[in-house]
């Protein structure tokens, strides 16, 4: 089951948070920062093991000081034009996310609109393919309960449409 949420995706209680972050994985602004902040530094020494993540894949740590049980450290495309390959490495976020947590008996996750903040997706169709890879999951996961924590209005509004 899809669910929907304005607000900040640290204070998510459920099994696993998703965090938009670089291939670094050493942290960052925007939801990367916020998750770093709220999990303490622990956290960045974990990320320091995992010697970065290729865009498109994703890679799990404990969740420290946060509510939840895991982060799933994800790495979004940077968009330029759409005809580098975005929409595929925007779906494999979603998709390989969503694998690590069933390999990690995870029941509730819960994702942020990944690269549509600092990386520059465009949000409406970024959305389209957050929610259409989500259904297809679930539609062989039924499951599985997903969560969309949407930050800002625009994103919000869309989501709202969208489901
Ligand atoms: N909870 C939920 N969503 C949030 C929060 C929060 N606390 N804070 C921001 N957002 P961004 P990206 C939303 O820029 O585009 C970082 O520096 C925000 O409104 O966080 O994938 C990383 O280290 C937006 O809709 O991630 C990378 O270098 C969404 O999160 C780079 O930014 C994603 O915006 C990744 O860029």
């Amino acid at each position: 089951m899809i669910h929907l949420i304005q607000g900040d995706i640290t204070k998510f209680e459920g099994d696993a948070i998703v965090n938009a972050a670089n291939s670094s994985l050493l942290g960052g602004g925007g939801v990367d920062g916020a998750i770093h902040r709220a999990a303490g530094p622990e956290l960045l020494q974990e990320c320091r093991t995992l010697g970065g993540c290729p865009t498109g894949e994703a890679k799990l740590t404990q969740a420290y000081k946060l509510p939840c049980k895991y982060i799933i450290h994800t790495v979004g495309p940077i968009y330029r034009d759409g005809n580098h390959g975005e929409a595929e490495a925007l779906k494999s976020c979603y998709a390989n996310s969503l694998k690590l947590a069933l390999q990690h008996d995870v029941k509730s996750i819960a994702f942020p609109n990944i690269s549509t903040g600092v990386y520059g997706y465009p949000k409406q169709e970024a959305g389209q393919i957050a929610v259409q890879t989500v259904k297809e999951f679930l539609s062989e996961h039924p499951e599985l309960e997903v969560w969309f924590y949407c930050f800002d209005d625009e994103n919000y509004r869309l989501y709202q449409q969208l489901l």
